[in-house]
Formats: structure tokens, C-alpha cells, sequence
């Protein structure tokens, strides 16, 4: 949006902080809409946005802020703060690096307030407009009166309809360009009717208007005596917002942004509220562990309160001490959230990465933030269609449906009841950076159905009876570096040594429980996953368990590591360099993938990451077998 900059409507100075708390202050006591202007290139869209905030009139005397929302200025001018004030949700993680272009406007009339989210309509119409639109009220779809409903208008309000937009204003502009004919407004609004049912959109209001000229926008055009509705301003200043966002007549929900305590006396939780409104001596319950108590005081800069509601930030304390921290959500006593651990979910993967089924990604939801894999998608969205399609993937601005499991239950609710409690975004856990956007769906019957067993036989007797503490060497490092005949050795030693122990080998394990799986990334993820789970298994049952396989990604060796206790994970990096590993070939693997035979061989067309934070790194080149085998003893039995 820096072509706009030199526009004096467009203020995008340094003020912004200050711009803003001004702008909350004079106009805190209007409602406030938030809404989305969706169409292509040339439909029209910034000439509209600037006419309304001319038309509007208030931006001058009010010091109209401009928020250049791109991720650069976030980053280094440190107002992150201010930002989550108004752009909470999903438009705040462009902290987490993830490059968008989406620019939030303000601007007032007497009757309201507005920010709307400007997301140009080019290549990556789907992140930005998912950007934009998650936390939108209501969106303006635009449309080219010369040229009508086209495929990208379909896109988009595919897209409105996905995020739960309730509010569709279906704005056919450039009317002054087709002689503000009637035949073809009303033409143009009976095709997107008919498109409108095919995707579940049939709730809309079309106004006819040209964003230029200024017909229907603040008041009646004298042009188009036809049109008997209420122009766009006016719509936007007074129409209802049905929203997803903070429903006040929903029972009374909010997550733990962070506990305050400042000192014995007081303890507090803060946070928004996503749905219902709260008074003290109102039970409530803390989820997901299901304490109960009573609302103490509602507590705010402006001092107690007696009521708050959905969409207010406060400060809650309770009659009784239990114990709640950051991520749990506080709900009505009677009117719990369903907790689960494994949900079916509409993914937008928004990362040039494609995604990885069955790796671990961070999702945060709410306030909490949790370890999660996604399974292979059950199909994606031909988004201008709306077939479904089969899919192992999800690649950029691709949509699908995938079953997703969490490491913990967590409370939440249908995206479609509550955007709050069902929206979340995915991110890379090595790269830190928001690869998806999600919205879950319900969930899965066998996480509420599946329990865990308690056993009378804890894994601390089995150690015990073993004698030992249980461990899992973890051996990692090229094909042919001397894993097996390493972890070979450590076993016979161990043997001799009296200690409970199984080794589980790449080559043999891939006969059996895994004899499905190939080389791909994603096999080699599912690979290592099974490992690990056999391994944690292994564990409890007081084993010291040896594993060899070239485990090439760092994110699957974290996430096994992350499964042990504490301690137990002795990751071993074998460290043979390639050549070394290349040149004795013991099993002529590196000459058939040099000559092509053998596709996607680790350190040939098939990536190795090096372990950095390794227990221990052995260099095969300055030790025999026999002297690595005896260090990682020394390690694990000092
Ligand atoms: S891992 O990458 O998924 O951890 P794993 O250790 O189970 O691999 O299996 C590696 C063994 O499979 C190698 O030692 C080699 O004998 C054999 N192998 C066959 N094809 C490949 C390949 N394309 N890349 C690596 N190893 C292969």
C-alpha cells in the first residue's frame, strides 16, 4: 500500500501509536464495525475505501491513524501492544513473520466507528484475505458492473462464507460506467444469487454504486431513482452485526491471557471475553480442569464493575485459590466447552512450504498454545468450484478438511459458533513463521471415547524391578556412518553389564511395522514417529532402548525427544561426513544413488539436518566403533 502514501488521506507517519489512543478516546463510547472490502485489482476497491473516508468527513479533526500493517513496522517499531488493541486474532501474527499485505484503516462518523481491512486482491489473495477477514464483521464484495461476476468474486466469497462472515454487502460498482442501468444491476445480483447457493450464501444485500462519482455511498444517487435501498454508509452505520466475534448472548467463556499477581493479596485473571458477560457471585469453572468457584470482582482501570460482556478485557478474581494459568479458559459453571484432543478442522495453508502430515506443529488457539500434527487432508477445495478434490498435501493458498490431534485436551468451540474458541493457526516450529490458518469443526468421537488405562503396574516398578533407569539412546547420522554397528556393541555392553536393554535398527524395523513405508519426507516422518512411540512404550516398560536410523529431520527428533521424560532422550549424533560414509559404501546404496538407480537417498537428493544441541557427537573419523561405544556409556551410565 505504499503507492498511497503521499495521499493526505493516508497518514502514515510515526503517530500511529498516539493517533490510535486518541481515536479510541474520542470515539470509545460508538460501536465499532469492522469489516472487509474484497474484490480484484481494478473493481475499484481503493477508490472506494478513500471515498468513504472522505465522505465520512471525521478523519481530519479526529487525526485519522493509518496502519501500515506490514510486518516490518510491527517488528521494529515495537507496538505490538497497540496493534493487539485492534487487530486481535489472527491479523496479530503477522508478529510470528508471516508476510502479509493487508492495510487496517480507521475512520468515524457521528454514528460509529470503523476499521477496515484493505487486502489487495493479486496473487496471495487467500493469506491476506484470510488475514483481513478473520476478524471482520461484515464484508463488501465489489464488483465490476461491466464485467460481473467472475471467477475471483466467487474466490472471495468462498472465502467470506468459510471464515463466518455473517454480513455480506455484494456492492456492484462502476455504475456510472454502464449508464446506471438497472437491467444490469439486476442481472448481475440474480447470477450471484445463483451463486450464492451453491456455497451457502444466501444472505446479502446488493447496493448499486460507483465509488468514483460518489453514487450511493452516503446518500441516495439521483441517478439510480430505481434503487429504493439504503446506501452503502448508512447500511454500514447501522446494520446489525450478527457476528462469531464475541457473541453476547452465548454463555459466558474466556481464555487466561496471564495471571496477575502482584502480590499475596490479590491474584487475578486476565482476559478478553470471547462470548457471554460475567457478574460477581456468577459460578464459573476453569477448564480444561474442571474446578469450580465464584466470581469475585470484576476489576478494571475504571475500578469494579457489576457486568461485563463479550469483547471487554478484564481482570477476574475468584472466591477460591484453584488453579488457573495462561491458556485455560474460565466458563460458566453450567454451560461447560467441550474439551477433546483430536478434532476435524478446515485448514488454509498459507506457507510456501507445503505441508507436512504427521509432523509437529505449534497451534495456538485462543490464548493457549500446543503441540499438533496434522494428518493427510481428507480432500482440498478447488476453490473456484468448490469440488473436492483428492490431496496427500496442502500446498500455498490450498484449502482442505484434516483430522488434527493436539498433545493435550484443550477447551474449545465450533469455529461456527465462536471464532475466538475455534480459530487457530498453525506455526513451524523450527522456523517460528504462521504456515496455516484453521477453523475446527467438531471433535472426533474416539478422543472422548479413548481413554487412558491406568495400570497397577506403574513404569517406575517395572524400572525398579529392572534395576535401572530407563533411557533411549538415540543414534542419528548418515547412511553408513556406523550407526547399527555402533548401537551394536553398546548393547553387547550393556548385556554384560547386567542392563535391561532393546535395539531397534532402521533396516530391520522396516521389515516389519513399518515395511509400509518408502523414503519420502513424509514416510521418513511416519517412520520416525512410530520409532518413537515403540521406544516411549519401550520405556515404560524400564528398557533402555538403543535406536539407529538416520532420523534426518530435526522436528521429528525434538518431537521424540519431547515424548521422554525428562532426561531420557540421549541423542547421539554419529557424525561420519559424507565422503567417509560415501567412499566404504558397505551396502553399494551411495553408488546406485549416484548413477540414479536410487531416488532420494539422504545426503544425495534427500536432505540430512545435523543435530546442534546432540547429547553427544562422535566422530567416527577419530575413533573406532569400540571407543564411541564405550563414550555413550560413559554417558548414560557416569
Ligand atoms: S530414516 O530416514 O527413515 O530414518 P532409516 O534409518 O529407517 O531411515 O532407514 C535407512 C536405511 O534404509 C539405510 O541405512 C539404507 O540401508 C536403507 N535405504 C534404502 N533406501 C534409502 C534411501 N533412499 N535413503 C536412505 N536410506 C535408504
Amino acid at each position: 500500500m505504499t503507492t498511497q502514501t503521499n495521499d493526505p488521506i493516508y497518514k502514515t507517519d510515526a503517530l500511529i501509536a498516539e493517533d490510535i489512543d486518541q481515536y479510541l478516546q474520542v470515539h470509545q463510547h460508538k460501536t465499532m464495525l469492522r469489516f472487509i472490502t474484497c474484490g480484484s485489482v481494478d473493481d475499484g476497491k481503493s477508490t472506494l475505501i478513500g471515498r468513504l473516508l472522505y465522505d465520512s468527513k471525521m478523519i481530519f479533526e479526529d487525526q485519522l491513524a493509518t496502519l501500515e500493517a506490514d510486518s516490518k513496522r510491527v517488528g521494529t517499531q515495537g507496538q505490538e501492544i497497540d496493534f493487539a488493541l485492534l487487530v486481535d486474532g489472527l491479523a496479530a501474527e503477522r508478529e510470528q513473520g508471516i508476510t502479509i499485505d493487508v492495510a487496517y484503516r480507521f475512520f468515524a462518523t457521528e454514528k460509529r466507528k470503523f476499521i477496515v481491512a484493505d487486502t489487495p486482491g493479486h496473487e496471495q489473495y487467500t493469506r491476506n484475505m484470510v488475514t483481513g477477514a478473520s476478524t471482520a464483521d461484515l464484508a463488501v464484495i465489489l464488483i465490476d458492473a461491466r464485467k460481473g461476476v467472475l471467477t475471483q468474486t466467487k474466490r472471495h466469497s468462498y472465502l467470506v462464507k468459510l471464515l463466518g462472515i455473517k454480513n455480506v454487502v455484494l456492492a456492484v460498482n462502476k455504475m456510472d460506467l454502464v449508464g446506471y442501468s438497472q437491467e444490469t444491476f439486476d442481472k448481475i445480483v440474480a447470477d450471484y444469487t445463483e451463486f450464492g447457493k451453491t456455497i451457502g450464501l444466501e444472505d446479502f444485500v446488493p447496493m448499486p454504486i460507483s465509488g468514483y462519482k460518489g453514487d450511493n455511498i452516503t446518500t441516495s444517487s439521483d441517478n439510480m431513482p430505481w434503487f429504493t435501498g439504503t446506501p452503502l454508509l448508512p447500511h454500514l452505520e447501522t446494520v446489525e452485526i450478527t457476528s462469531s466475534h464475541e457473541p453476547v448472548d452465548a454463555p459466558f467463556r474466556m481464555p487466561v491471557q496471564w495471571v496477575n499477581r502482584p502480590n499475596l493479596d490479590f491474584r487475578g485473571f486476565a482476559g478478553l471475553i470471547a462470548s457471554g458477560r460475567v457478574s460477581p457471585g456468577d459460578e464459573i469453572r476453569v477448564l480444561p480442569s474442571g474446578k469450580t468457584s465464584k466470581v469475585a470482582k470484576i476489576v478494571t482501570f475504571e475500578g469494579d464493575r457489576d457486568e461485563a460482556i463479550a469483547g471487554e478485557a478484564v481482570t477476574l478474581t475468584l472466591e477460591d485459590e484453584i488453579d488457573c494459568s495462561r491458556g485455560q479458559v474460565i466458563v460458566a459453571a453450567q454451560s461447560p466447552l467441550e474439551v477433546a484432543d483430536q478434532f476435524e478442522s478446515t485448514i488454509i495453508w498459507m506457507d510456501e512450504e507445503e505441508m507436512i502430515p504427521g509432523r509437529a506443529y505449534w497451534l495456538k488457539i485462543g490464548t493457549q498454545t500446543v503441540s499438533a500434527t496434522v494428518q493427510a487432508p481428507k480432500y482440498e477445495v478447488n476453490v473456484n468450484t468448490q469440488e473436492h478434490l483428492a490431496t496427500k498435501t496442502l500446498d500455498l493458498n490450498a484449502i482442505g478438511v484434516a483430522n488434527i490431534t493436539t498433545d493435550r485436551e484443550i477447551p474449545f468451540a465450533p469455529y461456527e459458533e465462536n471464532h475466538d474458541l475455534g480459530g487457530f493457526i498453525l506455526i513451524d516450529k523450527m522456523t517460528n513463521q504462521t504456515v496455516a490458518a484453521g477453523m475446527l469443526h467438531f471433535a472426533l468421537r474416539r478422543s472422548t471415547n479413548v481413554h487412558w488405562q491406568a495400570t497397577d503396574i506403574s513404569r517406575e516398578s517395572h524400572a525398579a524391578m529392572k534395576n535401572q533407569k530407563p533411557a533411549v539412546l538415540w543414534l542419528t547420522g548418515l547412511s553408513g556412518s556406523g550407526k547399527s554397528t555402533i548401537a551394536n556393541i553398546v548393547e553387547k555392553k550393556l548385556a554384560r553389564m547386567n542392563r535391561h536393554t532393546f535395539l531397534l535398527d532402521g533396516d530391520n524395523v522396516r521389515h516389519g511395522l513399518n515395511k509400509d513405508l518408502g523414503f519420502t519426507e513424509a514416510d521418513r516422518i511416519e517412520n520416525i514417529r512410530r520409532v518413537g512411540e515403540v521406544a516411549k512404550l519401550m520405556t515404560d516398560a524400564g528398557l533402555i532402548v538403543i535406536t539407529a536410523f538416520i532420523s534426518p529431520f530435526r522436528s521429528e527428533r525434538d518431537m521424540v525427544r519431547s515424548m521422554m521424560q525428562p532426561g531420557e532422550f540421549v541423542e547421539v549424533f554419529v557424525d561420519t561426513p559424507l565422503e567417509v560414509a560415501e567412499e566404504r559404501d558397505v551396502k553399494g546404496l551411495y553408488k546406485k544413488a549416484r548413477s540414479g538407480q536410487l531416488k532420494n537417498f539422504t545426503g544425495i537428493d534427500s536432505p540430512y539436518e545435523a543435530p546442534d544441541n546432540a547429547e553427544l557427537r562422535i566422530d567416527t573419523t577419530e575413533m573406532t566403533p569400540e571407543e564411541a561405544a564405550d563414550l555413550i556409556i560413559a554417558r548414560l551410565i557416569p
